[in-house]
């Protein structure tokens, strides 16, 4: 359907705050809800507390930091599969009973792992569980900085299509009431939550996900990569904002499949100001003109509006698909615009606007040396059929279902390198822990599969791997810096292709403490590529931690 687009109002999901003793419940439903206006209403899967108060995206859920909250998650979707194509060469949940196997994740939570929304944690509407399942019930101990999470569906071989259908929100641990916000930073109705996607549709209003393989004869269903024609932002298809002349916070979430956005603003008066990354605030705000955001990062962002009292101001996307190198064909000309705002002349509201954004917005985080660290190899790799199209992607060659492979140490630190073997970039995520990003060094892949180099990192870097007689190193350039979008805390990384991106992990939480529970109880934890098509089809892979045995 051709539509049109600016015409829909930006809606906000509802916020619902988490206490310290309630235990909040909420459902999985199968909803219908307008996208668009002249779309009829849309079939979807989405959180809420009932059947009519679901939505999609779900509610904003609101905690503290430091104090525990409870939510309690529910399946009630009583389709007898899930809404698109199961692909069932992969494998996937597939309860015997039928149903749609669901389970929440709250991605960069520091979350024990029975709670952690394990993939094989999943159950149905009618009571048939996955076998790493122990409870609905889940704790969440917010022992984290105040930032931006989000909740989405992660059933093992169906988290595409679960999330795609709408089940994702967004999870904001704020900072304590006594902990009054800085006079710069905007709040309440000047907050404001962006979850972004790209999704296509039916004329009748239903969500067009492919049902034909990119390799039919082996993957009858599965498709590499979901690429679509038309951007939503918070469940409406090309919105606006009426905004006042003022600054706003904006908090963006890619809950793509697998498109990269790289956004910028119309009026070369207005620029970014990102304050904060996937764990927090950053140490410095940085100014940018383009912000770049794959799936599953966040984006903390200040837009200063008074600067264009009056305009009409366009969000647009240059990002590639794939991504860093494109096919121009999979971003047709709808995936270039965003939102609209439409900035008033006058303000209602007393001008705060003079505070200017600090130089420091907190104190620097302490350097984690990489002196003791314990350095792990993640190879990524994708496979394909005679004809070059993808038939799976592995990490270390191994699948979800073989046994675990990582098991760091409680309280460690360790660096992990991510060598991409693949063309594209992918968003690696680590679950339980914000990280940070160490370096990155681009090598020669044709002559690494030649069998002409090593990936060996040079000496300085470690210690614990000094094995460096190896041949001439396939390294291309000297360890380089992050990229603006690679700085601060995070809990999904970018990773190039024909590059090794090296992330430093400490095992504890964000300040250095140990985490109040024990994390080696329960199924385990994951770490996988962000692109829901890539961890289906086997990009994914557990992790468990244990206890230092002296
Ligand atoms: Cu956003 Cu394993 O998750
Ligand atoms: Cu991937």
């Amino acid at each position: 359907p051709n539509l049109q687009k600016f015409v829909d109002k930006l809606p906000r999901p509802k916020n619902i705050y988490l206490s310290n003793c309630t235990q909040l419940t909420l459902g999985a439903y199968k909803i219908t809800q307008k996208l668009h206006r002249d779309l009829p209403p849309t079939p979807l899967y989405a959180f809420g507390t009932s059947a009519t108060t679901a939505t999609y995206p779900g509610p904003t859920l609101r905690a503290t930091q430091s104090s525990k909250s409870y939510v309690r998650f529910e399946n009630h979707i009583q389709d007898e599969q899930p809404m698109f194509t199961v692909d069932r060469t992969i494998q996937w949940a597939n309860p015997k009973r039928g149903g749609v196997p669901t389970v929440t994740h709250l991605h960069g939570g520091a979350t024990e792992s029975a709670s952690d929304g394990n993939p094989d944690a999943w159950y149905t509407a009618k009571g048939e569980y996955g076998p790493a399942y122990i409870t609905q019930n889940y704790t969440y101990s917010n022992v984290q900085r105040p930032t931006a999470l989000w909740y989405h569906d992660h059933a093992f071989g169906i988290t595409r299509l679960n999330i795609n259908a709408g089940l994702a929100g967004f999870y904001i641990v704020e900072s304590p009431p006594e902990e009054k916000t800085p006079a710069w930073l905007p709040t309440k109705q000047f907050e404001v939550p962006l979850v972004i996607g790209d999704k296509q549709f039916f004329p009748n209003g239903s969500i067009n996900f492919p049902s034909i393989g990119d390799s039919p004869k082996i993957h009858p269903n599965w498709c590499s990569e979901y690429y679509a024609d038309t951007i939503l932002v918070n469940g409406k298809v090309w919105p606006y904002l009426n905004v006042q002349p003022r600054k706003y916070r904006f908090r963006l979430l890619n809950a793509a499949n697998a498109r990269v956005f790289e956004l910028s603003l119309s009026d070369q008066r207005l620029s970014f100001v990102k304050i904060g990354t996937d764990g927090g605030l950053l140490e410095k705000p940085q100014n940018l003109s383009t912000v770049i955001i794959s799936p599953s990062e966040r984006l903390d962002l200040i837009i200063d509006f008074s600067l264009v009292p009056g305009c009409q101001i366009f969000m647009n996307n240059s990002g590639a698909a794939p991504y860093p190198d494109a096919e121009p064909a999979l971003s047709p000309v709808g995936t270039k615009s965003v939102m609209k705002f439409i900035v008033n002349n006058r303000t209602k509201y007393p001008l705060k606007n003079h505070i200017p954004i600090p130089s420091r917005l907190r104190k620097p985080d302490p350097i984690i040396s990489v002196k003791d660290a314990y350095w792990r190899k993640a190879h990524m790799e994708e496979f394909d059929d005679t004809q070059q199209n993808p038939i799976q992607d592995l990490l270390n060659n191994l699948t979800w279902t073989q046994p675990v492979s990582f098991y760091p140490v409680v309280g460690s630190t360790e660096v992990w390198e991510f060598i991409n073997f693949t063309p594209d970039a992918h968003p690696m995520h680590v679950h339980l822990i914000q990280f940070h990003f160490l370096n990155q060094q681009s090598f020669n892949q044709s002559l690494y599969m030649e069998g002409g180099c090593s990936l060996q990192v040079p000496f300085n870097l470690h210690t614990n791997n000094n094995n460096n007689n190896a041949t001439t190193s396939c390294f291309t350039e000297e360890p380089q810096g992050p990229l603006p979008n690679q700085i601060g805390w995070k809990d999904t990384m970018l990773a190039f292709p024909a590059s090794v991106t090296r992330i430093i992990i400490k095992f504890t939480t964000q300040d250095g403490r140990p985490f109040p529970f024990d994390p080696t109880l329960g199924p385990g934890y994951v770490w996988h590529c962000h692109i829901s098509d890539h961890e289906d089809n086997d990009m994914m892979r557990p992790y468990k931690l244990v206890h230092n045995s002296t």
